[in-house]
């Protein structure tokens, strides 16, 4: 006979409620400790953390599998469905994904899938090749603390528990924070997002790993380019300083030790969903530009004198912030998202995919939008572009090499007004590197960059005569 975890919903709510109360574990009594599981399921959270429970309840998470009671839980109206399939949905018992369903076959007690499915796109319900089993394959993601030696769940779909881990303990401590596990190490979410887009391409990406740069930190050890390492460094390298950031919290790097995170799911997720497609916390669009861009305003500029900064992918995309000048300058992809290129079918690697370098028949960085051209040619224009940052980039970098020697040797050569267009060029270049796209963001920009670099570092060769 199969043993269920799950324990009446009502005695939950009302244990949640007693300690909200705050009537503490004693009075709960011993006997009674004893008979609740070590998961209690989510609504014993609702009590204590009310907005948690009210975002969750919104999430796929919470809605992976439906118990279907009444017909309002169906996804359509069960009367307009083909006879042979009506007589399927009169044994349901779940809906599973918004589409699947689910019945407890008699002869074994395991969760079956039934033939029928729901049709989202088409709003119908369509004939589908069930029997499989539920159980066996696909409750151990689908629902909250499987135990499969009992083919049991505490609880249908994601809950909180899942997540954080058993919760009698923290609600009998009344909320006891020793007893409940919650940081934002990205392997409570890869227990059960194993898939490739998702979770071993984030593995491989540079953000499961951009703490390593500003480790250095917590040590308060100096930079060897003499580049401060500080607090706000975290804002954009760690899972904990990002998501403190963004809600207005104070966040010491070395008082977190050893628990920042790298910029992992549940710094651009929020785990308890917000209303964002995605349960982004921010939009798609915005997310990006909160940590690559250097936020230079309009009509700004990167300091001719100093650092010139990094993370400035953002700026150069849009054609602005080079200093000297130069004019603003759109190009053809200034309106293009990030994700538009960098996640093609939401790879989390955020890899480009580069024409005629992917699989037979899979999507490009660029197929999305140019349908009429051929891999081989975008490749071309990819590669051109690159190839002629790149060749003017390393011109510059003789010329520089050239004036750097002479005033090596002699400190005072260059005047006021020629030291300002040397370092406005040096700059400038260093803006084209940090963007780090070789000219691919703003072919136009770069080329207006590099020409005014090249003929300033000219300028300043003739005047020295070198
Ligand atoms: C290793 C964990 C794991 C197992 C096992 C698993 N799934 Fe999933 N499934 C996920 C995750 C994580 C998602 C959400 C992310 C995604 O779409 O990749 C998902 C999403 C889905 C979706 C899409 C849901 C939606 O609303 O977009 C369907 C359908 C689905 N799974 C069916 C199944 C079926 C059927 C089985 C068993 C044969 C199964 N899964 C087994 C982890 C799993
Ligand atoms: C998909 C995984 C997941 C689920 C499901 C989940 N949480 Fe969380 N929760 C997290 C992670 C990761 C953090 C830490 C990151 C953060 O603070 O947002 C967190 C943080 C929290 C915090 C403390 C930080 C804050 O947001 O103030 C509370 C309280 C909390 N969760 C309660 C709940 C409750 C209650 C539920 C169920 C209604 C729930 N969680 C469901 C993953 C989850
Ligand atoms: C009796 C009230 C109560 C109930 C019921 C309750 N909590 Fe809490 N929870 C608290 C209190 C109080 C805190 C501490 C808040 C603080 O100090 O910031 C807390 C904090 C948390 C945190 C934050 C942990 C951290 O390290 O910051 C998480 C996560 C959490 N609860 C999850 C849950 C989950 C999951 C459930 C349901 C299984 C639950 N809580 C039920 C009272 C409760
Ligand atoms: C117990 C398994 C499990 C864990 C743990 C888990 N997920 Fe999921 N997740 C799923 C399944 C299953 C789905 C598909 C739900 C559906 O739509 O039917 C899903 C869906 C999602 C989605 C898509 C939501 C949407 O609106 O389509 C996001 C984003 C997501 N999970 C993020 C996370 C993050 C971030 C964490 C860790 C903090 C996490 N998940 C932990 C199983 C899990
Ligand atoms: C740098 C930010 C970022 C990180 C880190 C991140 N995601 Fe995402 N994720 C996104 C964005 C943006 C989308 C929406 C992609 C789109 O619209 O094409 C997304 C979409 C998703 C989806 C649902 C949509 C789909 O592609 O089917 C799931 C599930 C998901 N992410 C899971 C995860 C998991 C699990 C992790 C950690 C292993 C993770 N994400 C880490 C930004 C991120
Ligand atoms: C929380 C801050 C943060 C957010 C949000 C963020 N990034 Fe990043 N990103 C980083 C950091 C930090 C690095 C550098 C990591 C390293 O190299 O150590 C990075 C690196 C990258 C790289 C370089 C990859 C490589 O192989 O060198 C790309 C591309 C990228 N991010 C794209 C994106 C896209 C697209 C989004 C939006 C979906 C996004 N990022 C959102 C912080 C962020
Ligand atoms: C506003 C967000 C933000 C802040 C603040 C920030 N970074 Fe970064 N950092 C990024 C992004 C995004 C990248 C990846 C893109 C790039 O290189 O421009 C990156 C890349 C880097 C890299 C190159 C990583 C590699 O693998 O090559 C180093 C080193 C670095 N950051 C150090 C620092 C230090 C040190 C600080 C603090 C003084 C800091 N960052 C502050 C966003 C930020
Ligand atoms: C029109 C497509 C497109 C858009 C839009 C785009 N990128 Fe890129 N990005 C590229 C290409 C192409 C490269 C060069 C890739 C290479 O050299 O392999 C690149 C390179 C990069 C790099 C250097 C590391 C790497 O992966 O090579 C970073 C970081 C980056 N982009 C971030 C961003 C961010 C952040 C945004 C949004 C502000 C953005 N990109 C928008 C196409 C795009
Ligand atoms: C999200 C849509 C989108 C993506 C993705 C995209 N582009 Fe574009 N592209 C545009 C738009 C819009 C224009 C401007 C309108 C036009 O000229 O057709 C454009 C214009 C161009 C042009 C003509 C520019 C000129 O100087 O005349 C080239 C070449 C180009 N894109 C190459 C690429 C390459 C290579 C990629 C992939 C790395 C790419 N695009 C990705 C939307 C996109």
């Amino acid at each position: 006979m199969r043993m269920w975890k799950m324990i009446p919903a009502a005695l939950i709510v009302g244990l949640g409620c007693l300690l909200a109360l705050g009537i503490g574990a004693n009075a709960t009594g011993a006997t009674a400790n004893d008979q609740i599981p070590e998961y209690v399921g989510s609504q014993a959270c609702l009590g204590c953390h009310t907005d948690h429970f009210t975002h969750w309840s919104e999430t796929g998470h919470a809605n992976d599998l439906v118990q279907l009671i009444r017909a309002k839980d169906f996804p359509g109206d069960i009367s307009s469905a083909p006879p042979e399939l009506q007589a399927e949905l009169q044994k349901a018992q779940w809906l599973a994904f918004g589409e699947r369903f689910l019945a407890r076959s008699p002869e074994t007690g395991q969760l079956m899938y039934l033939n029928v499915q729901w049709d989202a796109a088409a709003g119908q319900y369509v004939a589908y090749n069930g029997g499989s089993d539920f159980d066996a394959r696909c409750a151990s993601c689908h629902s909250t603390a499987w135990d499969a030696s009992q083919s049991a769940w505490s609880e249908p779909g994601v809950g909180c528990e899942a997540c954080h881990g058993p919760g009698r303990e923290h609600i009998l401590g009344k909320g006891d924070l020793s007893k409940i596990r919650s940081d934002f190490n990205s392997n409570t979410c890869l227990q059960c997002h194993t898939g490739a887009r998702h979770g071993t391409n984030w593995e491989v990406s540079a953000h499961a790993r951009s703490t390593a740069p500003v480790i250095r930190n917590e040590n308060h050890e100096p930079d060897p380019n003499g580049v401060p390492y500080r607090d706000s460094c975290f804002e954009c390298h760690s899972s904990d300083g990002f998501v403190a950031k963004l809600r207005g919290e104070e966040f010491s790097a070395t008082a977190n030790h050893p628990n920042n995170q790298p910029v992992g799911c549940a710094a651009c997720h929020d785990p308890h969903g917000n209303g964002n497609p995605d349960q982004l916390r921010q939009s798609a669009e915005q997310l990006c530009l909160t940590c690559h861009s250097a936020g230079i305003p309009e009509g700004g500029s990167i300091p001719v004198t100093g650092r010139v900064g990094h993370h400035l992918q953002a700026e150069f995309l849009w054609g602005r912030g080079a200093a000297g000048g130069i004019k603003p300058t759109e190009g053809p992809h200034s309106q293009v998202a990030c994700i538009e290129c960098h996640m093609v079918g939401g790879d989390h690697s955020t890899k480009i995919a580069v024409p005629t370098q992917v699989a037979a028949g899979a999507q490009d960085s660029c197929t999305k939008c140019h349908t009429d051209s051929t891999p081989e040619s975008r490749k071309a224009y990819l590669d051109t572009w690159q190839r002629t940052t790149g060749t003017m980039i390393d011109a510059a970098k003789k010329d520089i090499a050239v004036i750097e020697q002479a005033v090596a040797a002699n400190p005072n050569l260059l005047d006021e007004a020629q030291a300002l267009v040397f370092n406005t060029a040096k700059a400038n270049l260093t803006f084209i590197e940090e963007d780090r796209s070789m000219g691919a963001h703003n072919f136009e920009y770069a080329m207006k960059i590099l020409n005014s670099v090249s003929s300033q570092l000219k300028q300043v060769r003739e005047a020295i005569g070198r």
